[in-house]
Protein backbone atom coordinates (compact mmCIF):
# COMPACT_ATOMS: atom_id res chain seq x y z
CA UNK A 1 0.00 0.00 0.00
CA UNK A 2 1.21 3.52 -0.69
CA UNK A 3 0.05 7.28 -0.71
CA UNK A 4 0.98 10.04 -3.11
CA UNK A 5 -0.39 13.23 -2.97
CA UNK A 6 0.19 15.28 -5.86
CA UNK A 7 -0.91 19.14 -6.24
CA UNK A 8 -2.79 19.64 -9.65
CA UNK A 9 -3.96 22.65 -10.61
CA UNK A 10 -4.14 24.45 -6.71
CA UNK A 11 -6.04 21.38 -5.72
CA UNK A 12 -4.04 18.62 -3.61
CA UNK A 13 -5.15 14.83 -4.93
CA UNK A 14 -4.37 11.92 -3.52
CA UNK A 15 -3.23 8.62 -5.04
CA UNK A 16 -3.89 5.24 -2.99
CA UNK A 17 -2.64 2.35 -4.04
CA UNK A 18 -3.06 -1.38 -3.29
CA UNK A 19 -6.31 -0.68 -1.14
CA UNK A 20 -9.53 -2.45 -0.58
CA UNK A 21 -12.65 -0.63 -0.30
CA UNK A 22 -13.50 -1.51 2.99
CA UNK A 23 -10.31 0.32 4.13
CA UNK A 24 -12.05 3.88 2.51
CA UNK A 25 -14.05 3.84 5.66
CA UNK A 26 -10.77 5.22 7.26
CA UNK A 27 -10.94 8.52 4.68
CA UNK A 28 -14.63 9.65 4.22
CA UNK A 29 -17.18 9.50 6.86
CA UNK A 30 -19.54 6.31 5.85
CA UNK A 31 -22.96 8.06 6.77
CA UNK A 32 -21.68 10.80 3.88
CA UNK A 33 -20.64 8.67 1.35
CA UNK A 34 -22.62 7.66 -1.87
CA UNK A 35 -21.43 5.12 -4.40
CA UNK A 36 -22.23 5.63 -8.14
CA UNK A 37 -21.36 2.76 -10.19
CA UNK A 38 -22.93 0.67 -13.31
CA UNK A 39 -24.78 -2.05 -13.90
CA UNK A 40 -21.83 -4.50 -15.34
CA UNK A 41 -19.38 -3.59 -11.93
CA UNK A 42 -22.10 -3.76 -9.52
CA UNK A 43 -22.98 -7.15 -10.43
CA UNK A 44 -19.57 -8.62 -10.79
CA UNK A 45 -18.72 -6.94 -6.81
CA UNK A 46 -22.59 -6.52 -5.15
CA UNK A 47 -21.05 -7.34 -1.63
CA UNK A 48 -18.81 -4.67 -2.02
CA UNK A 49 -21.41 -2.10 -1.63
CA UNK A 50 -23.14 -4.33 1.02
CA UNK A 51 -24.42 -1.65 3.74
CA UNK A 52 -23.43 1.30 1.65
CA UNK A 53 -25.80 4.03 0.02
CA UNK A 54 -25.00 3.87 -3.70
CA UNK A 55 -26.70 4.97 -7.36
CA UNK A 56 -26.18 2.28 -10.34
CA UNK A 57 -26.16 3.81 -13.90
CA UNK A 58 -26.55 1.41 -16.92
CA UNK A 59 -23.31 0.40 -18.38
CA UNK A 60 -21.53 1.53 -21.24
CA UNK A 61 -20.83 4.82 -23.44
CA UNK A 62 -23.90 5.21 -24.81
CA UNK A 63 -25.27 6.10 -21.41
CA UNK A 64 -22.40 9.29 -21.08
CA UNK A 65 -25.25 11.91 -21.71
CA UNK A 66 -26.90 14.08 -20.01
CA UNK A 67 -29.93 11.88 -19.40
CA UNK A 68 -28.30 9.73 -17.13
CA UNK A 69 -26.54 12.38 -15.29
CA UNK A 70 -30.08 13.87 -14.49
CA UNK A 71 -31.08 10.51 -13.06
CA UNK A 72 -28.40 10.78 -11.39
CA UNK A 73 -29.47 14.27 -9.69
CA UNK A 74 -32.83 13.15 -9.20
CA UNK A 75 -31.55 10.42 -7.20
CA UNK A 76 -29.07 12.29 -4.80
CA UNK A 77 -32.16 14.66 -4.32
CA UNK A 78 -33.98 11.55 -3.03
CA UNK A 79 -30.91 10.52 -0.54
CA UNK A 80 -30.84 14.41 0.69
CA UNK A 81 -27.54 14.62 -0.27
CA UNK A 82 -26.50 18.18 1.07
CA UNK A 83 -22.18 19.57 0.72
CA UNK A 84 -21.82 17.19 3.47
CA UNK A 85 -22.40 14.38 0.91
CA UNK A 86 -18.86 12.98 -0.39
CA UNK A 87 -19.82 11.19 -4.27
CA UNK A 88 -17.47 7.66 -4.83
CA UNK A 89 -17.36 7.16 -8.67
CA UNK A 90 -16.64 3.09 -9.02
CA UNK A 91 -16.62 2.57 -12.50
CA UNK A 92 -14.25 2.69 -15.79
CA UNK A 93 -13.78 6.11 -17.30
CA UNK A 94 -17.91 6.52 -18.62
CA UNK A 95 -18.15 6.34 -14.77
CA UNK A 96 -15.34 8.61 -13.23
CA UNK A 97 -16.43 11.41 -16.48
CA UNK A 98 -19.68 11.19 -15.34
CA UNK A 99 -19.47 11.09 -11.66
CA UNK A 100 -16.59 14.08 -11.72
CA UNK A 101 -19.29 15.56 -13.94
CA UNK A 102 -22.35 15.73 -11.45
CA UNK A 103 -19.75 15.97 -8.41
CA UNK A 104 -18.75 19.38 -10.18
CA UNK A 105 -22.07 20.71 -11.00
CA UNK A 106 -24.82 19.53 -7.76
CA UNK A 107 -25.42 22.01 -5.26
CA UNK A 108 -22.45 23.92 -7.41
CA UNK A 109 -20.19 21.79 -5.88
CA UNK A 110 -19.43 18.44 -3.58
CA UNK A 111 -16.27 16.67 -2.84
CA UNK A 112 -15.96 13.55 -4.36
CA UNK A 113 -13.54 10.41 -5.38
CA UNK A 114 -12.64 7.96 -7.34
CA UNK A 115 -12.20 3.79 -7.80
CA UNK A 116 -11.52 3.01 -11.41
CA UNK A 117 -11.76 -0.54 -11.89
CA UNK A 118 -10.63 -0.64 -15.32
CA UNK A 119 -6.98 -0.24 -16.70
CA UNK A 120 -7.84 2.74 -18.85
CA UNK A 121 -9.53 4.73 -16.03
CA UNK A 122 -6.89 3.73 -13.37
CA UNK A 123 -3.75 4.96 -15.92
CA UNK A 124 -5.79 7.51 -17.97
CA UNK A 125 -9.51 8.69 -17.30
CA UNK A 126 -9.68 9.18 -13.50
CA UNK A 127 -6.36 11.39 -13.59
CA UNK A 128 -6.36 14.68 -14.51
CA UNK A 129 -9.76 16.15 -13.70
CA UNK A 130 -11.24 16.08 -17.27
CA UNK A 131 -14.84 14.63 -17.09
CA UNK A 132 -18.35 15.32 -18.59
CA UNK A 133 -20.69 13.89 -20.88
CA UNK A 134 -21.53 12.99 -24.86
CA UNK A 135 -23.93 14.90 -26.41
CA UNK A 136 -25.85 12.35 -29.15
CA UNK A 137 -22.39 10.92 -30.78
CA UNK A 138 -20.02 14.15 -30.16
CA UNK A 139 -18.19 12.83 -27.58
CA UNK A 140 -17.24 14.78 -24.38
CA UNK A 141 -19.14 17.92 -25.54
CA UNK A 142 -19.93 19.05 -22.13
CA UNK A 143 -17.83 18.92 -18.91
CA UNK A 144 -15.71 20.53 -16.42
CA UNK A 145 -12.16 19.86 -15.20
CA UNK A 146 -12.57 19.66 -11.46
CA UNK A 147 -9.84 17.11 -8.98
CA UNK A 148 -11.22 14.47 -7.17
CA UNK A 149 -10.30 14.77 -3.39
CA UNK A 150 -8.51 11.01 -4.12
CA UNK A 151 -8.06 8.16 -6.53
CA UNK A 152 -8.42 4.82 -4.83
CA UNK A 153 -7.01 1.35 -6.51
CA UNK A 154 -8.77 -1.72 -5.22
CA UNK A 155 -7.08 -4.30 -7.60
CA UNK A 156 -9.22 -6.70 -7.00
CA UNK A 157 -12.07 -5.19 -9.30
CA UNK A 158 -9.35 -6.49 -12.19
CA UNK A 159 -10.41 -9.77 -11.48
CA UNK A 160 -13.45 -9.51 -13.26
CA UNK A 161 -12.39 -7.45 -16.36
CA UNK A 162 -13.06 -8.99 -19.55
CA UNK A 163 -9.93 -9.54 -21.46
CA UNK A 164 -10.95 -7.24 -24.00
CA UNK A 165 -10.64 -4.13 -21.95
CA UNK A 166 -7.35 -5.08 -20.56
CA UNK A 167 -6.00 -4.87 -24.16
CA UNK A 168 -8.13 -1.43 -24.36
CA UNK A 169 -5.94 0.18 -21.63
CA UNK A 170 -2.50 -1.52 -22.27
CA UNK A 171 -2.86 1.17 -25.48
CA UNK A 172 -3.02 4.22 -23.26
CA UNK A 173 0.28 2.52 -21.29
CA UNK A 174 2.32 2.28 -24.32
CA UNK A 175 1.16 5.81 -25.84
CA UNK A 176 2.48 7.10 -22.29
CA UNK A 177 5.80 4.95 -22.86
CA UNK A 178 5.74 6.23 -26.11
CA UNK A 179 5.73 9.56 -25.68
CA UNK A 180 7.40 10.08 -22.41
CA UNK A 181 9.71 6.67 -21.02
CA UNK A 182 11.93 5.02 -23.23
CA UNK A 183 12.74 2.80 -20.23
CA UNK A 184 9.12 2.05 -19.83
CA UNK A 185 8.85 0.90 -23.39
CA UNK A 186 11.93 -1.67 -22.91
CA UNK A 187 9.86 -2.96 -20.20
CA UNK A 188 7.18 -3.30 -21.68
CA UNK A 189 8.88 -5.20 -24.63
CA UNK A 190 9.71 -7.89 -22.24
CA UNK A 191 6.48 -8.51 -20.89
CA UNK A 192 2.78 -9.78 -22.08
CA UNK A 193 -0.64 -8.58 -20.33
CA UNK A 194 -0.53 -11.94 -18.66
CA UNK A 195 2.24 -11.08 -16.97
CA UNK A 196 0.91 -8.35 -15.32
CA UNK A 197 -2.76 -9.76 -14.66
CA UNK A 198 -0.47 -12.80 -12.77
CA UNK A 199 1.89 -10.43 -11.02
CA UNK A 200 0.38 -8.09 -8.74
CA UNK A 201 3.34 -6.16 -7.81
CA UNK A 202 4.81 -5.51 -10.93
CA UNK A 203 0.54 -4.32 -11.93
CA UNK A 204 1.12 -2.06 -8.99
CA UNK A 205 4.15 -0.82 -10.22
CA UNK A 206 3.34 -0.51 -13.77
CA UNK A 207 0.13 1.24 -12.69
CA UNK A 208 1.92 3.54 -10.21
CA UNK A 209 4.43 4.58 -13.21
CA UNK A 210 1.78 5.37 -15.69
CA UNK A 211 -0.24 7.57 -12.83
CA UNK A 212 3.31 9.67 -12.29
CA UNK A 213 3.66 9.92 -16.30
CA UNK A 214 0.04 11.41 -16.63
CA UNK A 215 -0.36 13.68 -13.50
CA UNK A 216 2.97 15.09 -14.41
CA UNK A 217 2.02 16.37 -17.77
CA UNK A 218 -1.24 17.33 -16.07
CA UNK A 219 0.52 19.40 -13.37
CA UNK A 220 2.94 20.78 -16.60
CA UNK A 221 -0.38 22.08 -18.06
CA UNK A 222 -3.60 21.72 -16.50
CA UNK A 223 -5.65 23.01 -18.92
CA UNK A 224 -4.37 21.64 -21.95
CA UNK A 225 -2.47 24.64 -23.23
CA UNK A 226 0.45 22.83 -24.71
CA UNK A 227 2.13 19.96 -22.76
CA UNK A 228 -0.83 18.09 -22.18
CA UNK A 229 -1.57 17.92 -25.76
CA UNK A 230 1.26 15.44 -25.61
CA UNK A 231 -1.00 13.01 -24.14
CA UNK A 232 -3.39 12.61 -27.84
CA UNK A 233 -0.79 11.08 -29.67
CA UNK A 234 -2.68 8.33 -31.99
CA UNK A 235 -5.67 10.20 -30.85
CA UNK A 236 -6.39 12.60 -33.61
CA UNK A 237 -6.74 9.00 -36.34
CA UNK A 238 -7.82 7.33 -33.42
CA UNK A 239 -10.60 9.21 -32.92
CA UNK A 240 -11.68 9.95 -36.39
CA UNK A 241 -11.64 6.01 -36.94
CA UNK A 242 -13.49 5.02 -33.94
CA UNK A 243 -17.32 5.44 -34.40
CA UNK A 244 -17.37 4.91 -37.97
CA UNK A 245 -15.57 1.52 -38.23
CA UNK A 246 -17.06 1.08 -34.51
CA UNK A 247 -13.81 0.07 -33.12
CA UNK A 248 -12.87 -0.59 -29.34
CA UNK A 249 -10.86 2.93 -28.34
CA UNK A 250 -7.86 1.02 -27.44
CA UNK A 251 -7.42 -0.39 -30.96
CA UNK A 252 -8.24 3.10 -32.65
CA UNK A 253 -5.96 4.61 -30.97
CA UNK A 254 -3.48 2.07 -31.78
CA UNK A 255 -4.12 2.64 -35.59
CA UNK A 256 -3.91 5.80 -35.02
CA UNK A 257 -0.47 5.58 -33.46
CA UNK A 258 1.01 3.61 -36.25
CA UNK A 259 -0.50 6.57 -38.72
CA UNK A 260 1.25 9.30 -36.19
CA UNK A 261 4.44 7.04 -35.95
CA UNK A 262 4.43 7.02 -40.14
CA UNK A 263 3.64 10.77 -40.74
CA UNK A 264 6.56 11.06 -37.65
CA UNK A 265 9.21 9.37 -40.25
CA UNK A 266 8.16 11.62 -43.06
CA UNK A 267 7.86 14.78 -41.60
CA UNK A 268 10.27 14.46 -38.03
CA UNK A 269 12.38 12.27 -38.38
CA UNK A 270 11.70 9.24 -36.43
CA UNK A 271 13.49 6.79 -37.21
CA UNK A 272 12.41 3.50 -39.38
CA UNK A 273 13.80 1.04 -36.19
CA UNK A 274 11.74 2.88 -33.94
CA UNK A 275 8.79 2.88 -35.66
CA UNK A 276 9.11 -1.32 -36.18
CA UNK A 277 9.65 -1.09 -32.37
CA UNK A 278 6.42 0.17 -31.91
CA UNK A 279 4.30 -1.53 -33.88
CA UNK A 280 6.08 -5.01 -32.79
CA UNK A 281 5.25 -3.75 -29.12
CA UNK A 282 1.50 -2.90 -30.10
CA UNK A 283 0.82 -6.47 -31.62
CA UNK A 284 2.37 -8.01 -29.02
CA UNK A 285 -0.20 -6.43 -26.57
CA UNK A 286 -3.22 -7.63 -29.32
CA UNK A 287 -4.26 -4.53 -30.93
CA UNK A 288 -4.63 -3.23 -34.31
CA UNK A 289 -2.10 -2.04 -36.82
CA UNK A 290 -4.46 -1.49 -39.59
CA UNK A 291 -7.74 -1.49 -41.17
CA UNK A 292 -8.86 -0.58 -44.71
CA UNK A 293 -10.49 2.75 -44.34
CA UNK A 294 -12.47 5.02 -46.60
CA UNK A 295 -10.03 8.31 -46.66
CA UNK A 296 -12.27 11.36 -47.53
CA UNK A 297 -14.50 10.07 -44.87
CA UNK A 298 -11.74 10.14 -42.22
CA UNK A 299 -10.49 13.62 -43.69
CA UNK A 300 -13.56 14.77 -43.26
CA UNK A 301 -14.36 14.02 -39.66
CA UNK A 302 -10.22 14.63 -39.09
CA UNK A 303 -11.38 18.46 -40.14
CA UNK A 304 -14.24 18.49 -37.09
CA UNK A 305 -11.13 17.76 -34.95
CA UNK A 306 -11.18 19.65 -31.29
CA UNK A 307 -7.71 19.39 -31.94
CA UNK A 308 -8.37 22.28 -35.14
CA UNK A 309 -7.03 25.69 -35.12
CA UNK A 310 -8.23 27.44 -38.16
CA UNK A 311 -6.69 25.37 -41.67
CA UNK A 312 -4.13 23.59 -38.71
CA UNK A 313 -4.27 20.30 -36.60
CA UNK A 314 -2.33 20.37 -33.52
CA UNK A 315 -0.74 16.48 -34.04
CA UNK A 316 1.46 14.53 -32.05
CA UNK A 317 4.68 13.25 -33.71
CA UNK A 318 7.89 11.39 -32.16
CA UNK A 319 10.95 12.62 -31.95
CA UNK A 320 11.91 9.06 -30.49
CA UNK A 321 10.80 6.25 -28.39
CA UNK A 322 10.06 8.49 -25.31
CA UNK A 323 10.00 11.74 -26.83
CA UNK A 324 7.31 13.62 -28.72
CA UNK A 325 6.51 17.11 -29.67
CA UNK A 326 3.60 18.88 -30.85
CA UNK A 327 3.39 20.09 -34.65
CA UNK A 328 1.17 22.17 -36.37
CA UNK A 329 0.07 20.75 -39.64
CA UNK A 330 -1.97 22.23 -42.16
CA UNK A 331 -5.41 20.46 -42.82
CA UNK A 332 -3.62 20.34 -46.65
CA UNK A 333 -0.33 18.81 -45.76
CA UNK A 334 -2.33 16.04 -43.61
CA UNK A 335 -4.69 15.45 -46.48
CA UNK A 336 -1.56 14.81 -49.02
CA UNK A 337 -0.22 12.85 -46.04
CA UNK A 338 -3.42 10.62 -45.82
CA UNK A 339 -2.82 10.34 -49.99
CA UNK A 340 0.69 9.21 -49.88
CA UNK A 341 2.10 7.80 -46.70
CA UNK A 342 -0.71 5.94 -44.93
N1 LIG B 1 -11.42 12.23 -18.56
C1 LIG B 1 -10.37 11.82 -19.22
O1 LIG B 1 -9.28 12.41 -19.15
C2 LIG B 1 -10.51 10.60 -20.07
C3 LIG B 1 -9.36 10.01 -20.64
C4 LIG B 1 -9.51 8.85 -21.38
C5 LIG B 1 -10.78 8.30 -21.57
N2 LIG B 1 -11.86 8.90 -21.00
C6 LIG B 1 -13.20 8.33 -21.17
O2 LIG B 1 -13.21 7.04 -20.60
C7 LIG B 1 -14.22 6.27 -21.23
C8 LIG B 1 -13.66 4.88 -21.51
O3 LIG B 1 -13.28 4.29 -20.30
P1 LIG B 1 -13.35 2.71 -20.10
O4 LIG B 1 -12.64 2.05 -21.22
O5 LIG B 1 -12.94 2.43 -18.71
O6 LIG B 1 -14.90 2.41 -20.40
P2 LIG B 1 -16.16 1.94 -19.50
O7 LIG B 1 -16.29 2.74 -18.28
O8 LIG B 1 -17.30 1.89 -20.44
O9 LIG B 1 -15.76 0.46 -19.08
C9 LIG B 1 -15.66 -0.53 -20.08
C10 LIG B 1 -16.60 -1.71 -19.76
O10 LIG B 1 -16.04 -2.46 -18.70
C11 LIG B 1 -17.01 -2.65 -17.67
N3 LIG B 1 -16.23 -2.73 -16.42
C12 LIG B 1 -15.61 -1.72 -15.78
N4 LIG B 1 -14.90 -2.20 -14.75
C13 LIG B 1 -15.12 -3.54 -14.71
C14 LIG B 1 -14.66 -4.57 -13.88
N5 LIG B 1 -13.78 -4.35 -12.92
N6 LIG B 1 -15.11 -5.83 -14.12
C15 LIG B 1 -15.97 -6.09 -15.16
N7 LIG B 1 -16.40 -5.14 -16.01
C16 LIG B 1 -15.97 -3.88 -15.79
C17 LIG B 1 -17.93 -1.47 -17.78
O11 LIG B 1 -19.19 -1.77 -17.22
C18 LIG B 1 -18.00 -1.28 -19.29
O12 LIG B 1 -18.95 -2.17 -19.84
C19 LIG B 1 -14.65 7.03 -22.46
O13 LIG B 1 -15.92 7.61 -22.23
C20 LIG B 1 -13.61 8.11 -22.60
O14 LIG B 1 -14.11 9.29 -23.19
C21 LIG B 1 -11.75 10.03 -20.26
Amino acid sequence: MQTIIKKIANKEVAFYFNQSLTNMEDLVKVSNVIYITDETVFAAHQQKFANKKYIVVPAGEAHKQQQTVDNIINKLVAFEADRNSFLVGVGGGVITDMVGYVASIYMRGVPFGFVPTTILAMVDAAIGGKNGVDVGVYKNMVGTITQPNFLWYDYSFLTTLPHAQWVNGFAEVIKHAAIKDGNLFTQLQQQTITFYKENLSALDQLIQQNVAIKTNVVIADPFEKNERRLLNFGHTFGHALENPYQLAHGHAISIGMVMAAKISEEINNFNSTDKERLLNLLAKYELTLQINYDKPTVFNILKKDKKRAAETINFIVLNAIGSATVTPIPLVQLNDLLEQVL
